[in-house]
């Protein structure tokens, strides 16, 4: 019944008290701030910094936290994982909120989660950690004994950029069912013994692959409370705690009671600029609904939250449904269900699958159910769909909605109610519903009451489809759903309905056809007559925002394909019709949620330490990340984490919104009347120098009168609170003038001729003569895009003036102390022994932390220095991704000569790097791009040109590889042509033209213990690659639409420094009780340097390493150290503590040997007494490095490189030809690292490095609009893989008895070198474009750019629906027009 009356005086109401639980406590706050989300609470008010802030708009799951709540419907309590950056700390009242603080200590006990986590080194930067702890708490809460499944789908809303996932997977498989049964029994694969010691076997059935018994049946130790597992480390057995659910931390009781007890009560909160209402009945919300038109129905606010927080929108008034019971219930009848509006994707997801599986309706019936569940997977990741509700899905009218096209194609029909009218209002979710872009045929005031699906027919069939960049986790490139009803026993089309999302500003119906299939028959000319009309139905112009213009027709004509070939094969069963030859059925589904379980497969292997090595000698084992209990707890301190200064400021920056211009004005006026707000700061308040130097070039810290880039830092604001500051910055006014040319892309810079000034050549033999010489000589080019580096933790600093003599305290995410030093002190004109610079540890740098940090950290010290106060800064995501640039794109133009018999003669090379708007270290990553220009492969001949080109993009930096990924995926391509070109196998060609020993490379260095070789022979053999590749041509060749391929690529990386770089040095303080203290030139960055560090110091010291501490990295400990890069800094730095170490020894010596059975702490002791110096510095510096590289003659003289690591890998992969979707089904590694200092993290580095190569080669696309603004600015645009993105068989070998006498302990650089063998999937895909191609008769070479995203694979794929699309690339098509996006 609809009343009209207004029942409640809201307008006066008073406020309310908010009240929640956090982590058992009670928390009361008087005056809440309806704007404040629960993230910024916890950190801020409650200084609970275990959540953490990596992106602000539920894309990366850093922020997890798990609300319970009482469920009055249900009458139970329930447990949720949440995004607490965007829920609002209103939102929990009367909830209790669980944070990573709340489930375990370091100081107490860890909990399960933490403690396997931990212990299968699942954590490296620990920044993602927390999130990723509490959405596995979350399940576990729900699910005791989760399955594969469960496990999978909980972690869709977490990214983790450091360790490739793998661990991660490995760790929370501990807590599988142990009772489901493995088919194999006692004979799974996985009770086999282990071969020998060092092997580590992921204890997962290769048969049965999921879900398996005997996975957790380890055995019991001797304590009861303890159970083992062979895995991550056999040689190591891991023993971690058992889990009891029983031990939980209880729902508050009080809260409970009071919960049960009473009726949801009505709220009002009211801050600065929000008023926020909290209804508890239907008559109430419309009645608010009509006195607040324009108010917000915010559920989730998963829309709402994103638009405020990176679009800095607010929204006056704000009404939450969700104690509406009409509006949060599921009801069902014989004609179909009913979906209350402010129903979660997660309730809709169970209670839909609970009557699919109730056996109460027929499989055809409740199609449409099975369709919306199964797009559910692939609805964003658990801590959204756990809130997000379908009315804000329908409403919010997005074009790429993945719920619209389901309830259009099905006819469904939404409910809304108006305070003023009598009626309910119902209408047909159809074309009209959706009049223009985000906008619903919902009249002012209305409330979407709930919407009803009704159920399928017999002779209907209906399915949907969704295509994105990363298959979790991502919003649709395009989707669509579609229904087809038949004359009743005949394969002719009474009606068909579909929509498409992604093809238009609106959930979009193809009305045209949908009319034009009336009355035709299912067949093969009805689908080619589809085809054309789809086309005409959804035209999309060349410059439709989105983008991809001819992928998506493309793929709306594919997904038409997919569901008339099912529903063919249907009526084919159905003995309606019978399958025409060339229409093949196997291999045509998309790749279905049970596809993608992969909780991979795995083998590790790596060299034993040595015989007789004592059992407290660390150095060679597998030790967990010295900080990886408090990663998982929480308790790693980040910069932001620190606690706030008395009186501390914050800053937000000011950046250019031009590319190119001239700044003509800017206008404070609107900033300086904000709340908060305490100054501005610019140019003119740079007490030293403005321009500084970064890597030889003087760079302006903020821009004085022009810009030459998008979110260039031109000043910035400080006011008393972040959100003060961030709305005081938007409202700074400046006028530009811009500047011609504009230039973006390396062709620009190319037409432009606009080069810095600087370029590497290497002439080796004579190419040219040598040339004229070959049998055959082949040209092309390769073009290999950008990469974000997408650390967690985006750039922070805090500075804070000491008061005295100009001193200042520098705290900062940074990859190089000794720079922040430097350049703090030019640009406050004092000298350095007033600056102090402190490196606790970052969440991630990848090279993204050695010069960019400079952004922030300049600002921020010149503000401190202006206001006498500490000032903080940390980027948000968005500014992050415009402001600090990322790795260079490369374009490559290369003339190849050989003879008939595969043998490679010359190489004349043509490279062109972007390096954005400054030079940065675009001249050190060029010249690593030209050193790996021959990557494995000996060249008599080379010839190569190397530019960097000067464009308006925010500069390019350095980035994990350096420029060698993209130098030898150069090399890879044409090698790949030209063993296609012969008629040779990949491998074999690559084999014949393989360095030997002793070869000399292009740039004049010998090489010495070349094992490349090695690396290769072995991974093929492994991976069994030969057999493969048969069975995949076989498979090939029974499958027309789904392809694989794979691929074997070696790499050989060139570690070191200039050679004036290359020293490192260390201190080391024993204190009176024995306790050590060390520190050294190196930062921790999640690579694991410190845990190397204090295993280098332990065995020179002989202590365990409990007693030696790293605090920090500081300038004031170690000085003039080098930035912690090219991953060098073990090398470096563990040969200075071993320095510093050994001085203390030999200082020891001569009291040991006459005191022999001294304790450590009394031998220090009598050391002390007997006025024994117990400190010291220590210090090294690599022999025999020198390079002189002419770079007018080319000629390269010296050993550019200390020593090479080595490496090889194979990776199979599985290609939807229809979508460009691709699964990577197996990686074999290789990797040579001399002898690990430590095989769990040379294994995670391994692991975690592959995972970001397959990012850069496969999916990763930095674009930007032509007139120069960057698109990809969040975690929504921009996609790193995934945890779907693992390779579901991943197996890394460490190469054993390879020696290294150039590193400490005979150890090799790992960080980078393992990153390019990622592009073996790159060529894997390559491969299986290849098969799908010679279907359509497209033979022999084709170009595939980096990175193969599914947009390209699918274009290459090359068939009739392409053809029937590639229209655009005609430039005469649509002369002028401009696409949407562009790759710099
Ligand atoms: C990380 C992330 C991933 C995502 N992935 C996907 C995805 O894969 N697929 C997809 O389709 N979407 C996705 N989304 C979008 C979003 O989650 C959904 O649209 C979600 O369903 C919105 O629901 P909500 O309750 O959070 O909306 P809110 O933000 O709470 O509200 C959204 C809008 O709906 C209006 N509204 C809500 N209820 C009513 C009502 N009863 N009557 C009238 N108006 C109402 C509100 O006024 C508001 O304007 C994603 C979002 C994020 C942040
Ligand atoms: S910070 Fe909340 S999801 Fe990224
Ligand atoms: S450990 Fe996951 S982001 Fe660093």
């Amino acid at each position: 019944m609809v009343t009209t009356e207004v029942s409640t005086d809201w307008q006066v109401m008073s406020r309310d008290v908010l009240m929640f639980y956090v982590n058992g406590k009670k928390i009361v706050e008087e005056s809440p701030d309806p704007e404040t989300t629960l993230l910024s609470y916890l950190r801020v008010k409650l200084r609970l910094t275990g959540s953490k802030l990596g992106c602000g708009e539920g894309g990366c799951g850093a922020c997890t936290v798990m609300i319970s709540k009482w469920d009055p419907i249900n009458n139970k309590i329930v447990h949720f994982s949440a995004n607490a950056c965007l829920a609002l700390v209103v939102s929990v009242h009367g909830c209790a909120v669980t944070t990573v603080e709340g489930i375990g200590s370091t100081k107490t006990k860890l909990h399960a989660v933490q403690e396997r986590l931990a212990k299968f080194h699942g954590s490296q930067c620990g920044f993602c950690t927390p999130g990723i702890v509490m959405s596995m708490y979350a399940l576990l809460r729900n699910k005791p004994v989760p399955s594969v499944e469960d496990i999978e789908e909980c972690l869709q809303g977490n990214l983790c950029r450091c360790t490739g996932y793998r661990p991660i997977l490995s760790a929370f498989n501990t807590f599988i069912d142990s009772t489901a049964g493995c088919p194999m029994g006692a004979k799974c694969c996985k009770n086999k013994p282990i071969q020998n010691g060092n092997e580590c076997r992921h204890r997962l059935c290769t048969k049965y692959n999921i879900g398996c018994s005997c996975f957790t049946g380890f055995p019991e130790t001797s304590d009861k409370n303890l159970m083992r597992n062979d895995d991550p480390h056999a040689s190591q057995l891991v023993c971690f705690s058992k889990y009891d659910p029983t031990q939980e931390i209880l729902f508050p009781p009080d809260l409970l009671i009071e919960s049960k007890s009473e009726d949801p009560k009505t709220l009002k909160f009211v801050g600065e600029r929000v008023t926020w209402f909290r209804p508890t009945s239907l008559q109430q919300l419309v009645e608010l609904k009509s006195i607040y038109p324009d108010a917000q129905l915010v559920n989730g606010n998963t829309e709402i939250g994103v638009e405020a927080n990176v679009r800095g929108r607010h929204f006056k008034y704000i009404i939450t449904p969700l104690d509406v019971k009409e509006l949060k219930t599921i009801s069902v009848d014989d004609k179909g269900v009913n979906i209350g509006s402010s129903c979660t994707i997660s309730q809709i997801k169970e209670e839909l699958q609970n009557f699919i599986d109730s056996g109460s309706f027929t499989k055809y019936q409740t199609q449409c159910l099975e369709s919306l569940v199964e797009m559910i997977y692939w609805f964003a990741g658990d801590q959204i769909r756990n809130v997000a509700a379908i009315g804000g899905n329908i409403m919010t009218a997005s074009p790429i909605s993945d719920l619209n096209p389901i309830l259009m194609a099905n006819e469904s029909i939404a409910t809304f109610r108006l305070h003023s009218r009598a009626k309910d209002r119902q209408v047909l979710m159809d074309q009209s519903f959706f009049p223009k872009y985000r906008t619903t045929c919902a009249e002012k005031g209305e409330v979407l009451i709930s919407v009803f699906l009704p159920f399928n027919t017999k002779d209907q069939y209906m399915k949907a489809y969704k295509q994105s960049k990363r298959r979790e986790d991502d919003i649709a490139i395009v989707n669509s759903a579609m229904r087809v009803v038949f004359h009743p026993g005949t394969c002719k089309v009474l009606k068909f309905v579909a929509a498409f999302g992604g093809m238009a500003a609106t959930s979009v119906m193809p009305e045209k056809t949908m009319q034009n299939m009336i009355g035709k028959e299912w067949n093969e000319t009805l689908m080619k007559d589809v085809m054309i009309w789809l086309r005409k139905d959804l035209p999309l112009a060349l410059d439709a925002p989105g983008g991809m213009v001819e992928y998506r027709e493309a793929l709306a004509a594919s997904f038409f394909f997919k569901f008339f070939l099912c529903v063919r094969g249907n009526l084919v069963e159905k003995g309606l019709t019978t399958l025409e030859d060339d229409l093949k059925l196997q291999n045509l589904t998309t790749f279905k949620p049970t596809d993608a379980i992969h909780i991979p497969m795995s083998t590790r292997t790596w060299q034993d330490t040595t015989d007789g090595q004592p059992h407290d000698d660390m150095v060679g084992r597998p030790m967990q990340h010295a900080s990886g209990d408090k990663h998982t707890t929480g308790e790693a301190v980040y910069v932001d984490d620190m606690p706030t200064f008395s009186d501390e400021l914050y800053l937000c920056l000011v950046t250019s919104i031009r590319p190119h211009a001239y700044i003509k004005n800017v206008d404070i006026s609107k900033a300086v009347a904000c709340e908060g707000f305490v100054t501005y700061v610019d140019h003119r308040d740079v007490p030293g120098t403005n321009e500084i130097p970064i890597a030889g070039e003087l760079c302006e810290v903020f821009a004085t009168s022009k810009v030459t880039c998008f979110g260039q830092v031109i000043g910035a604001v400080v006011a008393d609170t972040q959100a003060h500051a961030q709305r005081a910055a938007q409202l700074v006014k400046i006028d530009y003038e811009d500047i011609s040319p504009v230039i973006i892309t390396i062709e620009d810079a190319m037409h432009h001729q606009s080069y810095f000034d600087i370029s590497k050549n290497v002439v080796h033999g004579d190419a040219i003569t040598a040339m004229a010489t070959c049998d055959h000589v082949i040209e092309g080019e390769v073009r290999i895009g950008g990469q974000e580096h997408f650390y967690l933790e985006t750039q922070a600093c805090i500075a804070v003036p000491k008061g005295e003599d100009g001193e200042i305290e520098m705290f900062c995410s940074s990859q190089d102390p000794s720079m922040l030093q430097r350049t703090t002190a030019t640009l406050l004109g004092v000298e350095a022994n007033k600056v102090v610079s402190r490196v606790k540890r970052m969440g991630g740098g990848f090279g993204g932390k050695e010069t960019r940090f400079l952004v922030v950290s300049n600002p921020v010290a010149v503000a401190a220095h202006k206001c006498g106060k500490a000032v903080r800064c940390m980027l948000s995501r968005k500014e992050d991704m415009i402001i600090t640039g990322g790795r260079q794109p490369f374009f490559a133009n290369y003339k190849v000569g050989f003879m008939k018999d595969g043998k490679l003669v010359a190489l004349i090379l043509d490279l062109y790097g972007n390096g954005g708007n400054t030079l940065d270290l675009s001249g050190g990553v060029l010249g690593k791009a030209v050193i790996h220009s021959d990557n494995c492969y000996k060249i008599p001949n080379v010839l190569i040109h190397g530019k960097i080109c000067k464009t308006n993009i925010s500069s390019s930096n350095a980035f994990r590889g350096f420029g060698a990924p993209q130098g030898m995926l150069i090399v890879e391509s044409w090698m790949t042509r030209i063993a296609q070109f012969l008629n040779m196998t990949q491998e074999k060609f690559r084999d014949l033209n393989m360095y030997k020993e002793e070869d000399v490379t292009h740039f004049n260095q010998k090489l010495e213990s070349f094992q490349a070789r090695r690396c290769w022979e072995e991974v093929i053999e492994k991976s069994n690659m030969v057999q493969r590749k048969e069975q995949i041509a076989q498979f090939n060749q029974q499958s027309r639409w789904r392809k694989k391929g794979i691929a074997c690529v070696p790499t050989k990386y060139a570690i070191g420094f200039p050679y004036n770089w290359c020293h490192g040095g260390a201190l080391v303080h024993v204190y009176t009780d024995g306790s050590v203290y060390l520190s050294h030139g190196g930062t921790e960055m999640g690579q694991g340097l410190h845990t190397k560090m204090l295993q280098v110091a332990g065995r020179c010291l002989g202590i365990p390493l409990s007693r030696i501490h790293i605090c920090e990295t500081s300038t004031v400990t170690v000085p003039n150290t080098r930035a912690t890069a090219a991953s060098f800094s073990t090398d470096l730095n563990g040969m200075a503590v071993k320095d510093a170490c050994d001085t203390i020894m030999e200082r020891l010596d001569p009291l040991r040997k006459q005191n022999p059975d001294l304790e450590w702490n009394d031998l220090i002791t009598k050391a002390y007494n007997e006025r024994i110096c117990l400190s010291t510095t220590g210090y090294h510096k690599t022999p025999g490095m020198f390079s002189a590289w002419d770079a007018e003659t080319g000629i390269v003289e010296g050993r550019t490189a200390c020593y090479f690591s080595y490496g090889a890998a194979v990776s199979e992969v599985e290609v939807d030809c229809l979508t460009g979707d691709h699964v990577v089904l197996q990686t074999d590694i290789v990797m040579d690292v001399g002898r690990s200092l430590n095989p769990a993290i040379d294994i995670g580095q391994i692991e975690g490095a592959f995972v970001q190569g397959y990012g850069l080669f496969t999916m990763e696309e930095p674009l930007h609009t032509p007139g120069g603004h960057v698109i990809t600015s969040g975690p929504g645009v921009y996609k790193i893989p995934g945890f779907g993105d693992c390779p579901r068989n991943f197996n890394v070998h460490l190469l054993r008895n390879a020696e290294n006498d150039r590193a400490i302990y005979s150890s090799k650089a790992i960080g980078e070198p393992p990153l390019f063998l990622a592009s073996s999937v790159f060529f894997a895909i390559k491969d299986a474009i290849g098969f799908a191609r010679e279907e359509s008769g497209l033979l022999g070479w084709f170009q595939l750019d980096s990175p193969a995203t599914s947009e390209l694979i699918r274009m290459a794929c090359g068939d009739c629906f392409t053809k029937q699309h590639e229209q655009h690339t005609d430039p005469k098509v649509e002369k002028g027009v401009k696409s949407w996006s562009i790759r710099a």
